[in-house]
Order: C-alpha cells, then sequence, then structure tokens
C-alpha cells in the first residue's frame, strides 16, 4: 500500500501540489477571491451566461417545477420533459439528428468511446486531446494509437497499419490547453477514407467558433456529416452536464451502452432548465460570440507585445508556455497578488516540461481590462525573470 503522506510530499517535491481557491460569488469578468476583488481570466464561462440573470431564473423555475434533482437515471423514473426538450433543440442548434443528454462532458467522452470502440479494434487520438478522451480510449479495451498534435501523416500512417481494425479517429475541435483548433475538414476525409467513424469534442469549440458558435464542425462545413459531436453544458452555456449528436441510431445505441448514461442519474433539472436558457440565448444573441473572439484577439496581441507569445493559440484560450512548474505557479502566484486571476497549469495536465499560465477570456470582459493585464503580467513576467524587455 503506498503511503498518502509520501505521494503528497512527492507531488509537493515536484512542484505539482495542487490546492483549491475560494472564489467568492458567481463567475463573472471579475470575482471575489480571498476577500480581494481579482480580473477573472481562467474561467470557462466564456459568454457569460453563467451568471446570466435569465439563466439563473430560468434554474430556479426549473427547480420549482421539476425539482432539485431528477431522482434516478433517464432508463429507470429520471426522464422528464425538460431532457427531451434540450436534447431536441441542441440537435437542431448542431444540425444533427439527434442528442443525448450526459452528466458531464468527462462521462459524455469516456462513456461514447466506450460504447463505440471494443477489444480487436483501434482508436485515433491526438496526444493533445482532452483527459477524458484518454481515459474513455483506456476504458474501450481498445488499442490505442496516439498521433502527433494534429499530424496527418502520422495519423494517415496509423490508419492504413490498422486497416480494418480502425474504428474511431477522435480529437478536440479547440484543444483546451493550447487554443488551436483542430484540422477537421482533412480529418474528416481521412476517416472517410479509411471507413471509420470520426468523433469531435466541442467542449471549447461551442459558443466560441464557427457560425453562430457551432463550433468546429460547423466552421469546417461538416454539420451532420462528422458522426459524432460531443458538446459541454459546462462552459459557454454557462450550466452543467454535456451532450452528444450523432444519427438516431448511434444515439440508440449510447442509450443501450454507454454505462455512465445507463447508470448515473439523469441529469438535474436547474442544470437542464439553465443550458435550454442558454441556449436561447446564444441563437439570440450570435453577436457574444463575435465579442469573445474580439477580446481573445485584444489579449493575444497585448501579450505579444509584452513579448509574451500564446503559441498556436487562435481562440480565446490564450496559453503563455513557461515550462517550468514551480517558475510557472510562481509567476501565478505573482499576477494573482496583483489583481490578475490566470491558474497555472502543471502536469499531468500538460506534458512535462510544458507548464503554463492558461488565460480564458470572456466576451464580457472590456478591452481596457485585457489590455491592463497584459501590462501587468507582462511587467510581472520581467521581474520574475520570464520575459524579455520588449523592443
Ligand atoms: C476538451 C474537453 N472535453 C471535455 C471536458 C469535460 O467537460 P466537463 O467539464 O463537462 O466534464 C473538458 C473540460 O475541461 C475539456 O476541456
Amino acid at each position: 500500500m503506498t503511503d498518502v503522506a509520501e505521494r503528497l510530499e512527492e507531488l509537493r517535491d515536484r512542484g505539482l501540489h495542487r490546492r483549491l481557491r475560494l472564489v467568492d460569488g458567481p463567475q463573472g469578468p471579475r470575482v471575489t477571491l480571498g476577500g480581494r476583488e481579482v480580473l477573472l481570466l481562467c474561467s470557462n464561462n466564456y459568454l457569460g451566461f453563467a451568471d446570466h440573470p435569465k439563466v439563473r431564473e430560468a434554474a430556479a423555475e426549473a427547480a420549482l417545477k421539476w425539482g432539485a434533482g431528477a431522482g434516478a437515471s433517464r432508463l429507470i423514473s429520471g426522464n422528464m420533459e425538460p431532457h427531451l426538450r434540450l436534447e431536441s433543440e441542441l440537435a437542431r442548434f448542431e444540425g444533427y439528428e439527434s442528442a443525448l443528454l450526459f452528466g458531464s462532458g468527462y462521462l459524455a467522452n469516456t462513456g461514447t468511446i466506450a460504447a463505440l470502440a471494443g477489444a480487436g479494434e483501434v482508436v485515433f487520438s491526438d496526444e493533445l486531446n482532452h483527459a477524458s478522451i484518454i481515459d474513455g480510449c483506456r476504458l474501450s479495451r481498445a488499442k490505442t494509437f496516439v498521433y502527433r498534435h494534429g499530424d496527418l501523416d502520422h495519423l494517415a500512417w496509423g490508419l492504413r497499419e490498422a486497416g480494418k481494425r480502425a474504428s474511431l479517429i477522435v480529437s478536440d475541435g479547440v484543444f483546451s490547453m493550447d487554443g488551436d483548433i483542430a484540422p477537421v475538414q482533412d480529418l474528416f476525409e481521412l476517416s472517410r477514407h479509411h471507413g471509420c467513424r470520426l468523433m469531435i469534442d466541442e467542449a471549447h469549440a461551442t459558443g466560441a467558433i464557427g457560425r453562430g458558435g457551432r463550433g468546429s464542425v460547423s466552421a469546417a462545413g461538416l454539420a451532420g456529416e462528422v458522426d459524432i459531436v460531443v458538446g459541454t453544458l459546462g462552459k459557454a452555456l454557462g450550466s452543467y452536464g454535456a451532450y452528444v449528436c450523432a444519427g438516431a441510431e448511434t444515439v440508440d445505441l449510447l442509450v443501450n451502452s454507454a454505462r455512465p448514461f445507463i447508470f448515473s442519474t439523469a441529469l438535474a433539472p436547474p442544470a437542464v432548465g439553465a443550458a435550454s436558457a442558454a441556449l436561447d440565448l446564444l441563437e439570440s444573441e450570435p453577436d457574444r460570440v463575435e465579442r469573445l473572439q474580439a477580446n481573445a484577439a485584444t489579449l493575444r496581441s497585448a501579450l505579444g507585445a509584452e513579448g509574451l507569445a500564446a503559441g498556436r493559440s487562435s481562440t480565446q484560450i490564450v496559453p503563455i508556455e513557461i515550462g517550468d512548474a514551480g517558475r510557472t505557479m510562481e509567476l501565478c502566484e505573482l499576477i494573482l497578488e496583483r489583481g490578475v486571476f490566470a491558474q497555472g497549469i502543471r502536469p499531468p495536465t500538460v506534458p512535462e516540461g510544458s507548464s503554463r499560465l492558461r488565460f480564458t477570456v470572456m466576451s464580457t470582459h472590456t478591452a481596457g481590462e485585457l489590455e491592463q493585464a497584459a501590462k501587468l503580467v507582462g511587467a510581472a513576467a520581467r521581474e520574475v525573470g520570464l520575459a524579455a524587455v520588449p523592443a
């Protein structure tokens, strides 16, 4: 048996020990942390729906009408009208025949991959995919071929080697720690050429890219064509839970074989009501998506002017790679002291040696706030020797 204290000590020694911070109040562009107001630059509340009055009211109304919880899994007695309504709204929004709600994006990914791929088959997964995809591959009992990030030649080689055993290609639509967009069109072509399915996880793409925030699949003109689209309700849609969009037969198979769907309580009515209201707002106010994109561009260029390049990012996820975990946390704490909250991200969330400050922008930030934050981060980075003085 491993000793708990020893394991914690090892994490501390490696600069990888994490602790919880306490945010006092709803997620907004500014929050109170430790009794002080700080600019929040690490929330996925991209469009300001988690704290939107209409979304909060919808959650409260759903609680009053349908109760605080669903009481059972969907296949027992927990299936309610709000679940069905939201599924049909999401399917229509994404351009798919059917949608199915899951408890979270983590559960949607693990459940769907494990339901669609099995022993004797091969799943193809980008090396920078989210942990929930990695865990889904492990649970599936299929062999996993991890291709180099965005490397289509490497993927094509793996597909050729696998031949008829190729089952599923799976990729983040917007990569969660790097903010770059997957080559969805190319992945789709490879999936058709090699006769396997394609699954895109739109967790950070929904509400952020594509027409009216419809994500990377829609941006590639492939809505309804890519076999499986996963989205979360917990990020741009401001609530909690997730969904899978696919053809009706695939959804029927998931109802009958995705274990996190079958063996877990249905999504709570307030979460469903909030997500429905957020989706309505997204459709009626698509300018929020444009504001998010403009804000992201502002932060990227303001950090760039401070000598802090955001790597491959072209979205609202703006990482500044530091490398060393300890130094990343040093800079994280220094900017927090000065009023900017952006969490340091360390292994195992990112590969060893690529720890980073990961900024996430919201549509509700002002350009002035973002420019000021970038200056503050630049000055702090120079103070601790992590950035050159701009020319
Ligand atoms: C790419 C990606 N997929 C899935 C998830 C999990 O979604 P959820 O938070 O709804 O469990 C995340 C969350 O961070 C993510 O970044």
